[in-house]
């Protein structure tokens, strides 16, 4: 056993020492210049189209379609709703993510259940998941406009609170924290920029990036898969779909970015 954790530790000394290297590369010149050779061209637009189909259509137990959603501007207001999010949603009694948020409409206005909403969140390149398109339509709605959560309600300033301080736990086997990679300026691993999330500049250029569509994996991803894959880079255990801590953790990703202008949805390597 002590064998084994010393050499946990010697691996986690040596992982954190060769990847985490401060950046000062062209390669990300050449990131830079990849997206933009991909220009406008985004698939997350057939993402957005399927969703808008899927949004207007009647659909699971009960049949109905989800024009009467609430996401925080009043029923049915799509415009404008994902940029003042999350929230606190009183009806639920929680904050909410702009995900968790179509998802509890899926769950109260059509009919589906828990259990079919946190099945399979996230789809595949083959077969993307009908919250990926519906999404894809949402955010959309919100290109031009400023991101603004409201955090101004107790449970809203609750969140921020406890995203903040859940960015900056330490735990895990490397004993790392969201802040490992993400509170320090210039860093990378491999080739990929790591935003210092607790700067303004940094966290509005993050946050808007999501959702995005990645051309390496060929899919859109929601806010709620990079932070479950960014738990999974910390090596902590995979959370709960839509859970507590992950909208915690997006709320306080939204305020430090609050004012950046939304443009849609992200293109990714
Ligand atoms: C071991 C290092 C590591 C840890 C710990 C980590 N991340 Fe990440 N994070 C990454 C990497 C790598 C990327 C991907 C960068 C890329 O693809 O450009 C990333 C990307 C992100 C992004 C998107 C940034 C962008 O500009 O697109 C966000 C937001 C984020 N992480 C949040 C978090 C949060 C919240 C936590 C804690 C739960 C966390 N990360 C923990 C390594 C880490």
């Amino acid at each position: 056993m002590k064998y084994r954790i010393a050499i946990m530790a010697a691996l986690a000394v040596t992982w954190t020492g060769s990847v985490l290297a401060q950046a000062k590369d062209p390669t990300i010149a050449g990131i830079e210049k990849y997206r933009e050779m991909l220009g406008d061209d985004n698939p997350a637009e057939l993402y957005e189209a399927r969703g808008e189909i899927l949004w207007k259509k009647a659909a699971g137990p009960k049949n109905v379609s989800l024009e009467k959603c609430d996401l925080g501007l009043g029923p049915g207001v799509v415009k404008g709703a994902y940029a003042k999010t999350p929230r606190y949603f009183g009806d639920a009694g929680r904050v909410m993510d702009i995900e968790s948020r179509i998802n509890w409409c899926r769950e109260t206005i059509q009919g589906f259940s828990t259990a079919d909403i946190v099945k399979k969140p996230f789809g595949s390149a083959d077969k993307p998941s009908e919250i990926e398109d519906l999404l894809a339509y949402v955010v959309t709605a919100s290109k031009g406009m400023k991101i603004s959560p409201p955090n101004s309600h107790p449970k809203e300033l609750e969140a921020f609170a406890l995203g903040e301080a859940l960015f900056h736990l330490r735990a895990g086997p490397y004993d790392f924290s969201c802040g490992t990679c993400h509170a320090v300026d210039g860093m990378r691993i491999r080739l990929q920029e790591l935003p210092n999330l607790t700067k303004t500049a940094d966290a509005k250029g993050a946050y808007t990036g999501w959702p995005a569509y990645r051309v390496s994996t060929s899919r859109l991803h929601s806010m709620q898969w990079r932070i479950n894959d960014c738990f999974r880079q910390q090596r902590f255990p995979e959370p709960k779909y839509m859970s507590e801590s992950v909208n915690a953790l997006i709320t306080f990703l939204a305020v430090m970015g609050e004012g950046a202008e939304y443009k849609g949805p992200a293109l990714k390597r």
